[in-house]
């Protein structure tokens, strides 16, 4: 795989390798995805195997612009209109009735298709550039740590991929908030990047409340974002537990968190990263603050922490 600066002439270059069936590795504002054509059912079968994906578990679909959303989406109703125009460019992913055109493969089987307009600027090029909509889920293996940098790409995934754009850090840090919009209402589905107290205040209404157990909710698994050490939420590390704190650090190998929650979010996979490559067996991570605005957060580290 080369790893090439998002010149004009390398998105060209990825953009060109979708367009052809084949795989990119997308910089987004969230986390990098791992790119194809997502109307090449060719193309989504190697991003389920690479990633060693459950077929049921649906992809998203990227745009570059509003208009796309009218080919992929066959009903978009007023409120689900009202957060695109809101929060796009941006990390919200919404879900909708899909087009017949989108291929049932990344759906996951269902009739509903997720979509999202990343807010990174060479993800946008990419995208016009190949002029398609992009199935990428995030660029690691299945059930494992995002990439919210170049260097986070594991070995399995890069070998079976030509080019990666390198975009720098992930500003957001965590993904998109996924929202069901097919219901006459809306619902979070995974919180993350657009927080639910800036969803309610662009809908003017509370949202209502999260699937019952049971509802059919793909991708909801119990453990996911996991680094490869055990993960455990403390109250406080040890002098000598590895991990991550929102206090002083006691080792090296503690790592000082920010206190606010976005710059928090936005560098909680790469402190976990550098932790797993240290190669710890424990990362323990201090429980951060209960309040709303850490539901991205504290969805990622309890995920993180549940066994197998
Ligand atoms: O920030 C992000 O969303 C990143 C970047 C690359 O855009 N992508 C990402 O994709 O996180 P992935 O595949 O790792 O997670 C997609 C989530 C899964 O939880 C999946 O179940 C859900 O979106 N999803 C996709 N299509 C859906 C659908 N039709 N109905 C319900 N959930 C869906
Ligand atoms: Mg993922």
């Amino acid at each position: 795989m080369k790893i090439l600066p998002p010149r004009v002439a390398n998105i060209a270059a990825a953009a060109k390798v979708l367009q052809e069936g084949g795989l990119v590795i997308m910089p987004t504002e969230t986390v990098y995805g791992l790119a194809g054509n997502a109307l090449d059912e060719r193309a989504v079968a190697k991003i389920f195997a690479i990633k060693g994906r459950p077929t049921e578990n649906p992809l998203i679909v990227h745009i570059h612009e509003l208009g796309m959303l009218e080919s992929l989406a066959s009903d978009v109703p007023p409120h689900a209109l009202r957060l695109a125009e809101r929060f796009w460019p941006g990390p919200l992913t919404l879900v909708l009735q899909k087009a017949e055109k989108v291929p049932s493969s990344v759906t996951g089987g269902l009739d509903t298709v997720a979509i999202r307009m990343p807010a990174h600027p060479v993800a946008l090029s990419l995208i016009k550039r190949a002029n398609l909509p992009i199935a990428a889920p995030s660029a690691n293996p299945f059930m494992g740590l995002s990439p919210t940098r170049i260097e986070h790409l594991d070995p399995k995934i890069t070998r079976e991929v030509e080019i990666a754009l390198d975009g720098g850090p992930a500003r957001v840090g965590v993904e998109s908030t996924v929202v069901d919009c097919t219901e006459g209402m809306i619902r979070i589905l995974r919180p993350g990047g657009v927080s639910r107290a800036l969803i309610e205040a662009a809908l003017g209404a509370p949202l209502a409340a999260p699937p019952q157990q049971g509802h059919r909710s793909p991708g909801m698994y119990a453990r996911h974002y996991a680094p490869r050490a055990v993960l455990k939420l403390v109250d406080g590390l040890g002098p000598n537990q590895p991990g991550l704190t929102l206090d002083a650090p006691q080792t090296a190998r503690q790592i000082k968190m920010p206190r606010d929650p976005k710059a928090y979010s936005a560098s909680l996979y790469d402190a976990l990263h550098r932790l797993d490559r240290l190669r710890v067996k424990t990362i323990y991570v201090q429980q951060p603050p209960s309040e709303p605005e850490w539901e991205a957060v504290l969805d990622r580290l309890t995920k993180a922490s549940t066994a197998l």
